[in-house]
C-alpha cells in the first residue's frame, strides 16, 4: 500500500517542491530585474537646469616665482589640509596647496629653469608630479619620489617643449584617489616664443580662464565622500554628483572681451566629460593636451577623459547668458556599463555672463602654433599592452621594484594599447603622442594633435606614436597607467626606463626596495 501511495505524495511533493522553487526563482528573478532596474535608473547623475549658478567662479591664483643664485624661476608649494565651505553653510575638511582647496597655477616659458619647493604639511606622506611634463625621471613627482610629513622636496628642471596645458597633482602609490579626491591638484602653464606671437586671448584670469572641472560626492556631515562605490567597488571609480569648478560649486563667470580662451582640465578621479554649451554654440579648439593645433578647429562639443586638456576659444555677445554643460559622454562601452561609468549623465557645470559691454577681441589666427609632427619611422619598435580588469596591465599588477619596459632616449614608438571591458583614460609620463588609430579609423580631428592622455574605448585597440625624451637614467622610471586614478590605485599602472640607445640589454629589471607601503609584495 505503501508503495502505491508513495508515489503520488512524491509527486505532489514534488511539484509542491517545483512549484515552490518557480516562485522563489521567480521572485528572485523579479527582485534582481527590479533591482538593476533601480540601480541602472538611479545611476544616472543627469542634473540639468538645477544649479542657481550664484557663486563667483574662483581663479586660481598666479604663483609669482622668485629668481635664485642659479637664475631659476623658483615656486614654493606647500601641500596642507583645509576646510572649505562648497555647499552652503556646510563646511568641507579639504586639502590644498598654498590654500584651503586646490593650488596655485604655474607659469613657465620653454627654456626656463625653474625650481619648485614641495613642501608637505599633510598628514601623510605624499608625492608631486607634473603631468605632462618632460623632465629627468627623478624630478617626475611620480610614486618614488616620495615627500613624507614635514619635508621637502625640490626638483628642478629645464622646460624643453611646446605651449600647453599642463598640471600637477599627488602619485603615492595605492593613494593617489584620495590625495587628489582631497583637493591636491592645480595647473602649470607652459608658453613658447610661437605661442606668445599669436593673436590669442592670453591674459590669465580675464580672457584667458582655466576650468579644472570635477565631479564629488559629499557625505552627509559635509566632508568629501572618498569611500569607493558599495557594490561597483572600484570598477568604474569614483563618480560624484556635484560639480566642482576650480573649486566652486554652482558657479558663474563673467566676462568682458568678445572671445574668451577656456583651459579645461579633467581633474575627476573617474568622470568623463563631453563639453558644450546648452545653446549648441560652437567653439574653436585651439589645443589639447600637448599644445596647440596647427589651425582652430570649430566644435560644439569636445570630450575629456580623466586627466586630458583642451583649450578652446569662444564668442559672446553682450549681455547674454550661457550655460556650459557636459552632454553624455557616450563612452561606447555599450548597454549596461555605459550608464554606470557616467556614459549618459547630462550635467550642468557653470554659467557664463557676458558683459553689456564687451571689449572687441582680435580675430582668431587662421593658423596657430601647432607642433612638431610625431610620426614612427619605419621599423619602429612595437610594444603591446592589455589593460584587464580595472587593476591589470599585461597581467601584471603595479609592482614599484618591476622595470616594465626599457626605451632608448630619443626614440619614437608604436604602442598598441588593447582595452579588455571597461572604459579607461591611458597616460604615459614624460612623452608626447600622437593617435595613430582607434581600431584601425584614424581618430577624429579634434584628437590628432600632441596628447599625453588618451581615452579607450572598451573593446577597443587604440595605437600610438609615442616621442620619448632625452633624459636618461636606468634606476629610476617614469609610469604608464590608467588615470581613472581608483584603477590606477589598484596597480592598472607600470614603469618604463629611458636609457642611452644601445645600452638596453645590460639595464636592470628588478629596482631597490624603498620599503613603499604599497609596493604590492
Ligand atoms: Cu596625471 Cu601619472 O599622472
Ligand atoms: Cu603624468
Ligand atoms: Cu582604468
Amino acid at each position: 500500500m505503501a508503495e502505491i501511495s508513495l508515489p503520488p505524495r512524491r509527486r505532489s511533493g514534488a511539484r509542491r517542491w517545483t512549484l515552490g522553487l518557480l516562485s522563489v526563482t521567480g521572485v528572485v528573478t523579479l527582485l534582481l530585474a527590479g533591482g538593476f532596474t533601480w540601480l541602472y535608473v538611479d545611476a544616472n547623475r543627469s542634473s540639468v537646469d538645477e544649479l542657481s549658478f550664484g557663486n563667483p567662479l574662483r581663479i586660481p591664483p598666479l604663483l609669482e616665482p622668485t629668481v635664485d643664485e642659479q637664475g631659476r624661476k623658483r615656486f614654493q608649494l606647500t601641500m596642507r589640509t583645509g576646510r572649505a565651505e562648497f555647499l552652503p553653510g556646510v563646511g568641507t575638511p579639504t586639502w590644498g596647496v598654498n590654500g584651503d582647496y586646490l593650488g596655485p597655477t604655474l607659469r613657465a616659458s620653454r627654456g626656463d629653469q625653474v625650481a619648485v619647493d614641495v613642501v608637505n604639511e599633510l598628514p601623510e606622506r605624499s608625492t608631486l608630479h607634473w603631468h605632462g611634463m618632460r623632465l629627468p625621471a627623478r624630478m617626475d613627482g611620480g610614486p618614488h619620489q616620495l615627500i613624507e610629513p614635514g619635508a621637502t622636496w625640490s626638483p628642478h628642471w629645464t622646460v624643453d617643449q611646446p605651449a600647453a596645458t599642463l598640471w600637477y597633482h599627488p602619485h603615492l602609490h595605492g593613494r593617489t584617489a584620495e590625495h587628489v579626491y582631497r583637493g591636491v591638484s592645480g595647473l602649470f602653464l607652459l608658453d613658447d616664443q610661437e605661442s606668445g606671437q599669436l593673436a590669442l586671448p592670453d591674459r590669465y584670469g580675464e580672457d584667458d580662464i582655466p576650468l579644472i572641472l570635477q565631479d564629488k560626492s559629499f557625505a552627509a556631515d559635509g566632508s568629501l565622500d572618498v569611500t569607493t562605490n558599495p557594490l561597483f567597488g572600484t570598477t568604474f571609480g569614483s563618480l560624484g554628483d556635484r560639480i566642482l569648478v576650480n573649486g566652486t560649486y554652482d558657479p558663474y563667470l563673467e566676462v568682458r572681451t568678445s572671445a574668451v580662451r577656456l583651459r579645461v582640465l579633467n581633474a575627476s578621479n573617474a568622470r568623463s566629460f563631453a563639453v558644450g554649451f546648452a545653446d549648441g554654440r560652437s567653439f574653436q579648439l585651439i589645443g589639447t593636451d600637448g599644445g596647440l593645433l596647427d589651425a582652430p578647429l570649430a566644435l560644439d562639443r569636445v570630450r575629456l577623459s580623466p586627466g586630458e586638456r583642451v583649450e578652446i576659444v569662444v564668442r559672446f555677445t553682450p549681455g547674454e547668458q550661457v550655460v556650459l554643460r557636459s552632454f553624455a559622454p557616450g563612452m561606447a562601452g555599450g548597454f549596461p556599463t555605459d550608464r554606470f561609468a557616467g556614459a549618459d549623465d547630462v550635467i550642468d557645470l557653470m554659467k557664463i555672463v557676458a558683459a553689456d559691454r564687451l571689449e572687441d577681441s582680435p580675430a582668431i589666427p587662421e593658423r596657430l602654433a601647432g607642433t612638431p609632427e610625431i610620426t614612427a619611422p619605419p621599423g619602429a619598435t612595437v610594444r603591446t599592452f592589455r589593460m584587464q580588469g580595472d587593476s591589470r596591465i599585461n597581467s601584471l599588477p603595479m609592482d614599484l621594484r618591476r622595470v616594465d619596459q626599457v626605451v632608448p632616449a630619443g626614440a619614437t614608438e608604436v604602442w598598441e594599447v588593447h582595452n579588455g571591458g571597461l572604459a579607461h583614460s591611458f597616460h604615459i609620463h614624460e612623452v608626447a603622442f600622437r593617435i595613430l588609430d582607434i581600431d584601425g579609423t584614424p581618430p577624429p580631428a579634434y584628437a590628432r594633435a600632441r596628447k599625453d592622455t588618451v581615452y579607450l574605448p572598451p573593446g577597443s585597440t587604440v595605437r600610438l606614436a609615442v616621442q620619448f625624451g632625452s633624459h636618461t637614467d636606468p634606476a629610476h622610471p617614469y609610469m604608464f597607467h590608467c588615470h581613472i586614478l581608483e584603477h590606477e590605485d589598484n596597480g592598472m599602472m607600470g614603469q618604463f626606463v629611458i636609457v642611452e640607445p644601445g645600452t638596453e640589454h645590460g639595464v636592470a629589471r628588478e629596482l631597490p626596495d624603498e620599503g613603499h607601503p604599497h609596493g604590492h609584495r
